[in-house]
């Protein structure tokens, strides 16, 4: 190891896997005898953890990680590092269009990254992993915790090819890791002071299934990842559950009665619905009807009438309508979501939307997100009206970043609240807020209690 050690820096783009990784990666480098920089212009090792779902993604991490030239041309001992999907997506063509980035590592080789950086300092530039190999989970399981909440990787990849996601081309295959490894690592973060456990995984509802058929076990009726809830639910000390992303395709019995009967399973769900018209979801290739999204809404309503939706939705898609659009308009109203992600179609270069074309044109895509983002901010200003006089279980996640005289932190239903300390209070604690007003996007309240817990 150098001495001085090395300084390392890696910036993050993208899903929670990516933050995930990009804190495992933070352990692992530190394990080796790299330090953290205090700050991205004091690193000596630089990278970009990015992410390719959408080509705005992938342009600004390109924009950013071109930024680095001159800074490289004056420091020409920086290392320049592309992690992450695109790094993936792109591979070797990355080296040649960003001549100063030293090295480019895919999605299931980043555990390789210390030996790659040692290459690089041996002087062998842009070794590039691509494309090959399984992720070596337990290399990567060992990572740091900001706050309360705590990311477990519980299965990568997706075996879904939905026509216009770049994801099962970068992620590649499913592969879940066996109950009782994520069961030891959510025991480590609870011993490290995590209240919350947020699950991931890019199609997490699918977790174990690949495994359970190719042992010959798998029926439609079972929910691996019901019984994977089950034993996270049951860690002493673990207060919360959460979980994303699922595919509502998924959302069997086992998984619902699962979800609405744990009791620290959180009543807010993620179910991406991409869209309501049956015409474009089968164009998507999503596998379900606008009708079968309804009813595993309404089968999670029934069991548990408090539950918070939120959602995503792809405006724009290859030959969507007026109409196609009204009927996504109307789901959403229908359905009253607490929060949605809305995005503007992009073609993804190999997929098999992006030879239908993009024929939808941009003013009407951006037409079209803007109206669901503001049916969205009308409605949830509403629904968050229900709060008032209410009794929230927050759990404390410290300072409000726009007033740090006030605190903040979620419900359970994941709603933001702001609420006025009091003496004592410690990150991490659950505390009971009486909710006094409300706007669009958050809850403000005074504390009536701690929580036993
Ligand atoms: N264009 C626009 N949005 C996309 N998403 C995935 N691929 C695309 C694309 N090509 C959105 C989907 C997905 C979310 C993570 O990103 O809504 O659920
Ligand atoms: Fe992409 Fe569909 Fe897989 Fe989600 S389920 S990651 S949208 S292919």
């Amino acid at each position: 190891m150098q001495d001085p050690p090395l300084r390392f820096h890696i910036r993050t783009y993208g899903c929670q896997m990516n933050e995930r990784d990009s804190e495992a990666l933070s352990c692992l480098l530190e394990r080796e005898g790299y330090v953290p920089a205090a700050s991205e212009d004091e690193a000596d090792i630089l990278l970009f953890n990015t992410c390719s779902v959408r080509d705005q993604a992938e342009r600004k991490a390109v924009g950013k990680v071109g930024l680095m030239r001159k800074r490289k041309r004056a420091e020409p001992d920086l290392i320049v590092g592309v992690i992450g999907c695109m790094a993936e997506n792109q591979g070797a063509a990355l080296l040649e269009r960003l001549p100063h980035v030293d090295l480019v590592v895919g999605t299931r080789q980043i555990h390789r990254l210390p030996a790659m950086i040692a290459g690089v300092l041996a002087g062998r530039r842009g070794v590039v992993r691509i494309g090959t190999g399984e992720i070596d989970f337990t290399r990567l399981a060992g990572h740091r915790r900001s706050g309360p909440s705590a990311y477990v990787a519980v299965m990568r990849g997706c075996n879904q090819f939905c026509s216009y996601c770049i994801v099962p081309h970068v992620r590649g295959r499913e592969q879940s890791r066996p109950i009782d490894e994520v069961v030891e690592e959510v025991r480590g973060l609870v011993g490290q002071g995590a209240k919350e456990i947020v699950l991931l995984g890019q199609n997490i509802t699918a977790y174990g299934i690949a495994e359970a058929r190719r042992a010959g076990l798998y029926t439609p009726q079972a929910s691996p990842f019901a019984d994977l809830l089950r034993a996270v639910s049951a860690v002493p000390g673990v207060e919360r559950v959460r979980f994303t992303s699922p595919h509502p395709g998924f959302m069997n019995k086992a998984f619902v009665e699962a979800v609405t009967s744990l009791p620290n399973v959180c009543e807010a769900f993620h179910i991406p619905l991409q869209s309501g018209s049956d015409r474009i979801l089968r164009l998507m290739r999503r596998g379900y009807s606008a009708a079968e999204y309804r009813s595993v809404v309404a089968a999670i309503r029934a069991r548990c009438p408090q539950a918070a939706f939120s959602t995503d939705v792809i405006v724009g898609f290859p030959t969507e309508t007026a109409a196609d659009f009204a009927a996504t308009r109307e789901l959403m109203a229908e359905i009253g979501f607490d929060m949605a992600y809305v995005f503007k179609y992009s073609p993804r270069p190999g997929t098999e939307a992006a030879a239908m074309g993009d024929d939808v044109p941009e003013p009407a895509k951006l037409e079209r997100n803007k109206i669901l983002l503001e049916d969205l901010e009308v409605r949830v200003r509403e629904r968050n009206r229900r709060y008032v006089g209410k009794v929230c279980e927050v759990l404390a996640e410290g300072p409000s970043k726009r007033n740090p005289a006030r605190w903040s932190g979620r419900s359970r239903t994941n709603k933001v609240c702001i609420f006025e300390p009091v003496r004592g209070l410690a990150v991490g604690d659950l505390v009971e807020v009486r909710v006094e007003w409300v706007t669009a996007h958050s809850l403000f309240g005074r504390i009536l209690a701690t929580c036993p817990g």
